[in-house]
This record gives C-alpha cells, structure tokens and sequence, in this order.
C-alpha cells in the first residue's frame, strides 16, 4: 500500500494498493481506455456487495444524483426535499436537474433530516425525497419511506458518504428507489473522481444507462448508433475502474478498520465533558465514513489540532447559509448550531493506536 507521506495526522487519505498499479498498467496496454470491461466488472462488484440488481457507473457523486433525478423525470416546477446540514452537491444536483430543493432542518442526535419535520414541506411539487447519510451513518429509512409511500413520493439516497455502511444487513442506498454513491479521494473506496448509482428497478436503470452515454440503450461504434432517448456524458473509464477494482479487494478491511477507529475514539472519549461524539451503531454494521464529534469549543481544539500538527475537517456550513440556497437561521436552528461546533476528527485508515491515542490524551488535556 502506498500513500502521501507526512507526519502529519492526517484526517484523511486515500490508500492505494499494488492491485490498482497492475490493473491500470493492463488497461493502458490494452488501449482501451473507455468506459468498457473493467467498468462492468466494477459494477458487478458493487452490486454483489450492496446486494442490490443494478450498479451503473457514473463520474462522480454528484452526477449519480443529478442521473437518479433524471431518471424519475424530475426537472422544472418540481421540489425535492434535501436535509440542511450535507455537502452542497446534494440541492446543487437539484438545481442541475431544473427543480428546486426544499430544505429540511435536520435531527440533533444523527445530523441526518428529521423525518417529523418532513410532512410540512411538503406539496403539490414535491416529487422525490433526498436523504443523506452524513458521515455514514444511516438516516431514518424506515420513517422515510413510511412518509414516500404515504405520499407516492421517490427517495433518492445519497450515501455518496455511506459505502459498505448497513443497518442489521441492509446496505445504505438500498432502502430507497435509487441509491447514489461518490468515490472521490477522501471515501472509503475511490476512483480519483467517479460514482455509482444502484437500484432494483429495471425501467429506472434502463433509463440511467441512456442517460449516461448519449441516450443509447446499446453500446455500438459512435458511428451508426440509435439513440432514441437525450443523453449525456457521464461514463466512468475503464482506468477509472482499474482503480476501484483494486480498492473493491479490501473493502472488507476498509470498513473493519474505520469501525475501529470509531470504537477506540468512543472507549477513550465517552464521559468526556465538552466533546460528545456522534454515534455509530457499528455492531449493526454501521461503518462511519469519518468521525463526527460536537465539541462544545471547536475553536479552541482546532488550534490545538493545528499547532499539533493534527489534521480535522470543520463541518459545511448549512444549506441556508450558503449564498444561493439563503434562509433565516431561525427556520433550521439545528443545522446552525451544529454546524457552529461540529467538526470531523482524523479518520484517516492509516491511523495507527498510537496516533489515535495521541489525538485522545491531546483532546483530554485540553478539554479537562
Ligand atoms: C453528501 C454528499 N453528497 C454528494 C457528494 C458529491 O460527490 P462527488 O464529489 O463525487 O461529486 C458528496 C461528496 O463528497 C457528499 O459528501
């Protein structure tokens, strides 16, 4: 395995392995650098881990959301329902598709959408629901799906953050219609750039796999080709795929190690005045993505982190605070305040006991 190295504690890396070398080194020779063999097989991969029907390869996180709207017909004069407190990608993706997302504050226990607070947005636009599993760990599916069925609405997850994380053997991603996933270089597993997006409905993939390549059910020669659907786009390369097939051989670590990393945080931290960590149900086989922990005086930590030369991630400022999607603080005042205090502490799958317990004892010291 290899990465960037530094002294650093890092709050994350992508690690790289000898596989990814040799499959991209085979994929150059054979000259076929599209979307193609690799890109298939990478696909059969997620589905078998994910345990779902359809896998279709996209190039990023956020076209996998933008397809997955595309493919319920979603676009102008409809609304969807997209939590406060996510990367900006999830309402952006919205808007890319021509509808408007409505936002929802989220819960204070998960930073996932409030499913109680759901029904009020709703109206005669809404056409799809957007959960997000922020960190990994897992929205209120069942609550969330109860709403869609009550109000014949889709749910599109978005567990670009969420791969390989389960509630009690089901996958995130796999509650809803459609499941979108990112693989960019600070996920468990990535692809430089690229994403995924699964589904148990055959129409709904049938239409991803037009949507993807220019409208084309068939793959042919770029020359006489029927295309009898609009299209973009949005293929994942055969190179790309080398990648993930590579990271896809120790995905089972992967997911074993972050949940280790949660659990040591939670031994040496829980009970710890001034820092709350956000929970995990790993033993349900929830896999955090990053560790999420509100701290009662971020700033101070994160001057410490930083003149310890520790790594860590402030949390996105709200949906609402953002320029294009503004909106008072009084209307989400959970998203504000979290954001204000919550911040990701290293997670990087590098992390030896021995910085993990460095980052602790440094936590401890200046907190009590
Ligand atoms: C919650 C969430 N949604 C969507 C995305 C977008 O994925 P990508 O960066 O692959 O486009 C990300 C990426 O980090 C994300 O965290």
């Amino acid at each position: 395995m290899s990465t960037i190295s530094s002294n650093k504690i890092e709050w994350w890396q992508p690690v790289i392995g000898t596989t990814e070398y040799e499959l991209t080194q085979d994929v150059l020779k054979s000259g076929f650098l599209n979307d193609g063999k690799l890109t298939e097989r990478f696909e059969q991969e997620v589905a078998a881990l994910l345990k779902v029907k359809y896998a279709v390869a996209v190039t990023s996180g956020t076209a996998a959301l933008y397809l997955a709207l595309k493919a319920i017909d979603v676009g102008p004069g409809d609304e969807v329902i997209v939590p406060d407190t996510t990367f900006i990608a999830t309402a952006n993706a919205v808007v890319m598709a021509g509808a408007t997302p409505r936002l929802v504050d989220v819960d204070r226990k998960t930073l996932n959408i409030d499913p109680k607070q759901i029904e009020s947005k709703l109206n005669a636009k809404t056409k799809a629901i957007m959960p997000v599993h922020v960190s990994g760990r897992l929205a209120d599916m069942k609550s969330i799906m109860n709403i869609a069925h009550e109000h014949k609405l889709t749910v599109i997850e978005d567990a670009a953050e969420a791969f390989g994380s389960e509630m009690a053997g089901q996958s995130a991603g796999t509650y809803g219609h459609i499941g979108c996933f990112s693989f960019s270089p600070n996920k468990t597993i990535t692809t430089g750039q690229g994403g995924m997006v699964v589904t148990n409905d055959a129409d709904v993939h049938q239409r991803l796999r037009q949507l993807k390549d220019q409208g084309r059910q068939y793959r042919g020669t770029g020359g006489d080709d029927l295309h009898p659907a609009i299209g973009y786009n949005f293929k994942l390369t055969n190179l790309q795929a080398a990648v993930g097939l590579g990271q896809m051989q120790d995905i089972q670590s992967r997911l074993s190690k972050l949940k280790s990393i949660y659990k040591t945080y939670e031994r040496e931290l829980s009970g710890i005045n001034g820092i709350t960590l956000l929970p995990f149900d790993v033993d349900s086989g929830e896999s955090p993505q990053w560790i999420d922990a509100y701290v009662e005086n971020r700033e101070s930590l994160t001057k410490c982190f930083e003149a310890n030369n520790i790594g860590f991630r402030r949390f996105w400022f709200p949906l609402h605070r953002q320029l294009p999607y503004q909106s008072p603080d009084s209307d989400f005042p959970i998203a504000s305040q979290c954001s204000e205090h919550c911040l990701w502490l290293p997670s990087s799958l590098l992390l030896t006991e021995d910085d993990l317990s460095q980052v602790c004892q440094l936590i401890k010291s200046l907190i009590s």
